[in-house]
C-alpha cells in the first residue's frame, strides 16, 4: 500500500502539478467533486469581472461585435473540438445540455423519418429519458424509446431504429461505453448517433469524428471548469450540415437574422443549431475553463485521473474494510471515466460527514457516493489524505450523528 510520502513524491514527479496553480481553491478542502461542478479557474474570475466592467459596462452594445460576444459560441466550439476530435465548425457552445440533446435527437429522427426507435440506456442520467420522452410526446408520431442497460445495446440496434441516443460516460458508475464500436454498429442498421459527453469532455479523451459521431452534447461546468450552469455544448458531423433541421429554430439559427425576415431561413452549418440570445458573462467563465483543459495535455490528463482512481480503489480496500461499501465503478482504470462510484446503504449521512470533514464529493439516491478524480487540480496525496479521512469517519461511526441524517434539497 502507498504511504502519504511516497504519494507526495508523486506529485513532485506530475507534468500537470502547475495547472493547480491557476485554480482558486478553498484552504482545508478536498474537492472531489469536479465530476459536478469543477472548481473556479482564476482566469474565469478576472475574465467574469474584465467582461462585467469594460465589455458591458463601456463597451455597451457595441461589445456584440467590438468584444466579440456574437462569435462567442463559435469561438468556444471551435477550441473544444479540438479537444474532442471535432473539426473547426462541427460545434457551438451554448444552451443547456438537455436543449442540446432536444435539438439534436430531433435533427437525428427527422434525418431518418421512416424509422420509430431510439435507443437509451434507461440508468442514464434522467434529463435525457425525459428530454427524448417530452420531444416524442410533441411529435406525437409513434416513437418508441427502447430503453436497454449496456451489455444490451447491440443487440438492441435493428432496421428500425432511428437514433441510439448514450451517454460515453456513465453518470454514477462512471462505465465507458464504446463509441467507435456502437457508432459502427448504428450506421450499419441504418442509424444515427448521439453522444453524451457531460462526463468524457475534459476527463477521457474522445475522437468524434475518428469515431463517425453523428452528433454529440455535453456541459462544459464538470470537467471543463467552465462555472455553475455555464453554456453545454453541441456537435454535428459536417455531412449532416445541410440537411439538419432542428425544431427550436431561432434568429441565431437564421441564415440572416439581422435582415429580420418574417419567415425562417436556416444559417449555413452549424449555426443552425443555435436558438437565440447567449449568456455572454456565462460563456466568458466558461471560455477560461476551456482553455485550460486545451492547453493541458489530454494523454496526460487521462493518465493523472486514472491513476487518482485506482490509487483511491486501492488505498480504500486496504484501509477502510468491513464497513460495507461496495465498488460500483469498473475496477479497470480503461473502462471508467473520471469518478469512482461506491455504494454504501447509509451513502447519504457518510458523504454529509465527509463534507463536514473537508472530502467534497456527492451523493445519487439510493445509496452512491461519487468521487470526482479531476486532472489539473488534484494531488495524489489529497486522494491520501482523503481516504484516511474517510477511515477516519467509518472508525469513529461520526457518520450517525444526527445531523447528518438531516436530507437536503441539493444532494
Ligand atoms: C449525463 C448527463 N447529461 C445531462 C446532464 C444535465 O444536463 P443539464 O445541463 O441540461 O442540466 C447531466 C448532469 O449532471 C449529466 O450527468
Amino acid at each position: 500500500m502507498m504511504n502519504r510520502e511516497q504519494a507526495t513524491a508523486l506529485d513532485q514527479a506530475d507534468p500537470l502539478t502547475p495547472f493547480r496553480a491557476e485554480f482558486a481553491l478553498p484552504e482545508g478542502i478536498i474537492y472531489l467533486n469536479g465530476n459536478s461542478l469543477g472548481p473556479l479557474p482564476a482566469r474565469a474570475a478576472a475574465r467574469v469581472a474584465e467582461v462585467a466592467a469594460k465589455e458591458w459596462g463601456e463597451g455597451l452594445i457595441r461589445s456584440w461585435n467590438s468584444a466579440g460576444w456574437y462569435s462567442a459560441p463559435r469561438r468556444l466550439g471551435d477550441k473544444l473540438a479540438g479537444l474532442l476530435g471535432a473539426e473547426s465548425g462541427e460545434m457551438v457552445v451554448t444552451d443547456a445540455t438537455g436543449l442540446n440533446l432536444f435539438k439534436a435527437v430531433a435533427a437525428a429522427l427527422d434525418l431518418r423519418p421512416d424509422r420509430k426507435v431510439i435507443v437509451m440506456e434507461g440508468s442514464n442520467f434522467p434529463t435525457n429519458n425525459y428530454i427524448v420522452q417530452g420531444l416524442a410526446r410533441f411529435l406525437d408520431r409513434g416513437h418508441e424509446i427502447r430503453f436497454v442497460e449496456k451489455d444490451e445495446i447491440l443487440q438492441a440496434i435493428g432496421p428500425d431504429v432511428a437514433v441510439v441516443a448514450l451517454t460515453h460516460a456513465h453518470y454514477k458508475t462512471a462505465h465507458l461505453l464504446d463509441m467507435a464500436g456502437i457508432t459502427a454498429a448504428a450506421h450499419a442498421a441504418g442509424a444515427l448517433t448521439v453522444w453524451d459527453l457531460c462526463h468524457s469532455a475534459g476527463a477521457v479523451p474522445v475522437d468524434l469524428n475518428g469515431a463517425g459521431a453523428d452528433f454529440a452534447v455535453g456541459c462544459s461546468y464538470k470537467y471543463l471548469n467552465g462555472g455553475p450552469g455555464s453554456p453545454a455544448f453541441l456537435f454535428a458531423a459536417r455531412r449532416h450540415h445541410a440537411s439538419m433541421r432542428q425544431p427550436l429554430s431561432g434568429w441565431w439559427s437564421h441564415a440572416t437574422p439581422f435582415a429580420f425576415d418574417r419567415d425562417f431561413q436556416p444559417a449555413e452549418g452549424i449555426a443552425r443549431m443555435l436558438t437565440g440570445t447567449q449568456p455572454i458573462l456565462s460563456l466568458a467563465g466558461a471560455e477560461a475553463g476551456i482553455d485550460l483543459a486545451c492547453r493541458a495535455n489530454a494523454a496526460q490528463a487521462r493518465a493523472k485521473s486514472s491513476a487518482l482512481g485506482d490509487l483511491f480503489i486501492e488505498l480504500l480496500e486496504s484501509r477502510v474494510t468491513g464497513h460495507g461499501f461496495n465498488l460500483e465503478s469498473p475496477r479497470l482504470a480503461a473502462e471508467r471515466g473520471g469518478h469512482v462510484a461506491l455504494s454504501h446503504p447509509q451513502g447519504y449521512p457518510i458523504m454529509k460527514a465527509l463534507i463536514e470533514a473537508g472530502v467534497i464529493g456527492d451523493f445519487r439516491a439510493p445509496d452512491t457516493l461519487r468521487f470526482g478524480f479531476s486532472p489539473l487540480y488534484l494531488r495524489y496525496v489529497d486522494v491520501w489524505d482523503a481516504v484516511a479521512v474517510l477511515a477516519e469517519i467509518m472508525e469513529s461511526g461520526r457518520w450517525q450523528e444526527a445531523r447528518f441524517q438531516q436530507v437536503e434539497a441539493v444532494t
